[in-house]
């Protein structure tokens, strides 16, 4: 991985004393990638915040009918950043699942992305035992420095940077990301990203927000912030409606526009994708933006 420049992102150690969120939200889908740890700051989010697992859940089920939707336009290969452990149901899981469901040869090609040391080698254990290695790839790269991301992205030889790309910011813009003097660079890092799309590239955000939702709703993520900031895995930022869609910049909105996760194209889930319900649909707000 190239030397980090000063300036931008810092870097990331494992901590085996604190929670890393990568490995709890393995951990509510299931996964094996977890320790003790994490499973017990899981267990103590659940106890209190039940809705915890049906959002990492939404989550997911946005990501399937995204997925989906970009194949059917054509994407054939996906960068998904803060792909944490990519479990079932996971990227390269959907797009072989609609291949097959469409009669075509498995063809698309997926780099994940992450910044936890741990996930990442999960992630490299995972894809040996049930990917397919010349189609699907990981890199420890971060979010916070987008150049480096991409060029370590495009030397997997998986990502051919003239073709377009599905980028995948799937629950991950809501975790604050301070670069090395401590101020928030979501906005710039997903801008930058944007720019180094080739044309007809899709992007793909979900992220919990807390605006206009009730009362009690909003006491709730009030509290599960609190938790979270609290934990050691790094805080969380619950934008608005506006402030997320801003993310997507001046690219082309998709049909159906800018909506409530559970509301995008549900006609579009997969077979085997896991359903939940929100108590209110407006705690995640998703979308795709489509460049040029
Ligand atoms: C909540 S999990 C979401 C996992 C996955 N996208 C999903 O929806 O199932 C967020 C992931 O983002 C990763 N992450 C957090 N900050 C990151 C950064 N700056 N760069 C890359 N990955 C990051 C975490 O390690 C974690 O695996």
């Amino acid at each position: 991985m190239p030397e980090r420049q000063p300036g931008s992102a810092p870097s990331v150690t494992v901590h085996l004393e604190t929670p890393s969120i990568a490995r709890v939200h393995d951990y509510y889908l299931g996964g094996t990638a977890n320790w003790e740890v994490d499973r017990a700051f899981g267990d103590e989010v659940l106890d209190r915040f039940p809705l915890m697992r049906r959002i990492v859940f939404a989550h997911r089920l946005f990501l399937n009918r995204a997925v989906r939707h970009m194949v059917r336009q054509g994407i054939r290969q996906f960068l998904d950043v803060g792909s944490g452990v990519p479990n079932a149901g996971a990227t390269h899981d959907v797009a072989d699942e609609l291949a097959r469901e469409t009669r075509r040869p498995p063809e698309t090609r997926v780099v994940y992305v992450d910044n936890d040391p741990v996930a990442v080698a999960h992630t490299e254990l995972l894809l040996d035992a049930r990917g397919d290695r010349c189609r699907h790839a990981v890199v420890d790269a971060d979010l916070r420095d987008p150049d480096a991301l991409w060029q370590l992205a495009v030397e997997t030889e998986l990502l051919e940077p003239a073709e377009p790309v599905g980028l995948l910011l799937i629950g991950l813009l809501h975790l604050r990301q301070p670069d090395a003097e401590g101020q928030e660079c979501v906005p710039a890092a997903v801008a930058k990203l944007r720019e180094l799309l080739p044309m007809g590239s899709f992007v793909a955000i979900s992220h919990v927000s807390d605006d206009g939702v009730p009362e009690d709703v909003g006491a709730t993520l009030a509290g599960l912030k609190e938790l979270l900031d609290r934990s050691g895995s790094g805080d969380v930022h619950w934008r608005s409606r506006c402030g997320i869609r801003s993310l997507l910049g001046d690219l082309r909105l998709v049909d159906p526009g800018w909506l409530p996760a559970t509301e995008w194209r549900p006609e579009e889930t997969g077979p085997s994708a896991r359903t939940t319900s929100l108590p209110c649909e407006e705690i995640i707000w998703a979308g795709v933006g489509r460049k040029g």
